[in-house]
């Protein structure tokens, strides 16, 4: 059973379960018997993300169309990542229904007459059922109900399209590693190769039409990375000058490290506590042809792995719920619970806590989050203000290109939402 479909069908079905979407592509694709080519695997990540993307939609499809709930799994979500394709696939319909119904009869014979029968209907009445489905929030938003709440409350004048931007497919953003490539010359290359981009910045270009990673002009040479504007400002923000001693205290994969190295000359600290994770760094300077001294430990009360040598620079990329980048990791939609917020909360202030004393006087600490809710960013930063009074807010100037409320950036067309807040220690 390694039709994609099907695989599609297994992951989206355990995602609503609580797992998480990245290790089941692992589990999935790791076994070498189910001789699944790039191409299959690349099918099947893109059909379970749109899967997951339109979930509520299409879940209402199926709850209109039938009496009682379908107790086999695999049958429920094999019929769910059908509709998705009969939906917004580009698949001859027929031809679709039937593989979905030779599918069925892999899975279990006695469904097949019945998975016929709920598509054809799906397909007389998609108009209808589409109209329908608008007309409830969950079912027209594609979130939980508390989550088109919550981003009601806080963004009462801009819900709607932040939402309608959390469901977009995400941007592809390229930095280029001006150490090795100009910014002409590696536009000259697009323009050569016929790929159609957008500037953003003075090392920023968005690709009109995404790749992998392999195929992108100078990925493997260190010349780009693929990283998103919103991600790309925290070099400017952190007023770096060359010479400076710079922690990057949560730094794995090490994306904002590469590209603080890119852009001067200083004395980089690598911190990461994941082991696995820590690799990822090492990979990523590789290939770029940079250098920082690298550690796998905690930022933590002890911070034994410190030489007691305070820090020009901190940046403080914290764990967050990954609110603003929902577009790029699915599965938050369905995983997040209203009150992880608080949790996110409470492990972000005693990070804060931790890297402060690192910091020299005069010194500066950037903290960023990816996250779109006021309980990761500003009520983080009043608690630590309200601990500390050797800390002081200080202003950020963001490029004109940036959707924001003051320090919050929104997702849009061009980048994801972040947050960002700039302390100088007096
Ligand atoms: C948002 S990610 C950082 C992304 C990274 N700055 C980048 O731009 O590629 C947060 C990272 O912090 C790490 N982390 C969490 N707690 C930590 C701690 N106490 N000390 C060091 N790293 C930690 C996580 O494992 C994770 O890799």
């Amino acid at each position: 059973m390694n039709n994609v479909l099907l695989i599609s069908a297994r992951i989206t079905s355990s995602v609503m379960d609580g797992k998480n979407l990245d290790k089941l592509f692992i589990e999935n694709f790791k076994d070498p018997q189910s001789n699944l080519t790039e191409n299959k695997k690349s099918q099947i990540k893109a059909i379970t993300f749109d899967t997951l993307r339109y979930f509520k939609t299409l879940s209402f499809f199926l709850d209109s169309l039938i009496k009682k709930e379908i107790q086999n799994k695999l049958i429920k979500y094999l019929i769910i990542v059908a509709m998705n394709q009969l939906t917004y696939g580009n698949k001859k319909i027929y031809a679709l229904v039937d593989e979905v119904v030779n599918l069925s009869k892999e899975v279990d014979a006695r469904h097949s007459g019945f998975v016929n029968a709920v598509l054809r209907n799906f397909l007389r009445n998609k108009e209808e059922l589409r109209k329908k489905a608008n007309e409830k929030l969950e079912s027209k938003y594609n979130f939980p109900l508390w989550w088109i709440k919550k981003i009601k409350d806080f963004y009462p004048n801009h819900w709607e399209e932040i939402i309608y931007s959390q469901n977009s497919h995400p941007p592809m953003t390229l930095r280029i590693n001006k150490k090795k490539i100009s910014y002409e010359k590696y536009k000259e290359s697009l323009i050569e190769a016929n790929i159609d981009f957008k500037e953003l910045s003075d090392v920023a270009i968005l690709i009109k039409t995404p790749k992998k990673v392999d195929d992108i002009i100078g990925f493997n040479d260190g010349c780009v990375t693929v990283q998103d504007l919103g991600a790309q400002l925290v070099a400017n923000i952190l007023d770096l000058k060359d010479g400076h001693h710079v922690l990057d205290a949560c730094a794995a994969p090490g994306g904002k490290t590469g590209h603080i190295l890119e852009m001067v000359n200083v004395n980089l600290t690598a911190l990461e506590i994941d082991s696995l994770r820590v690799i990822k760094v090492n990979e990523n300077l590789d290939r770029l042809g940079l250098k920082a001294k690298v550690i796998n430990d905690a930022l933590s009360m002890k911070n034994n792995w410190w030489d007691q040598k305070q820090f020009d620079r901190i940046l403080l990329d914290v764990p967050c719920s990954g609110s603003g980048v929902v577009r790029r990791n699915i599965d938050i939609k369905w995983l997040r619970r209203s009150d992880d917020f608080y949790k996110f909360q409470k492990e972000q202030l005693t990070l804060l806590d931790h890297a402060w004393p690192l910091l020299k006087k005069n010194g500066k600490l950037l903290y960023v989050t990816c996250s779109i809710f006021e309980e990761e960013n500003s009520q983080v930063i009043s608690l630590f203000m309200k601990k500390h009074s050797n800390a002081k807010i200080l202003n950020i100037e963001f490029p004109e290109n940036i959707k924001r409320f003051g320090k919050q950036i929104v997702p849009n067309e061009n980048h994801d939402g972040f947050y960002y807040e700039l302390l100088e220690k007096i």
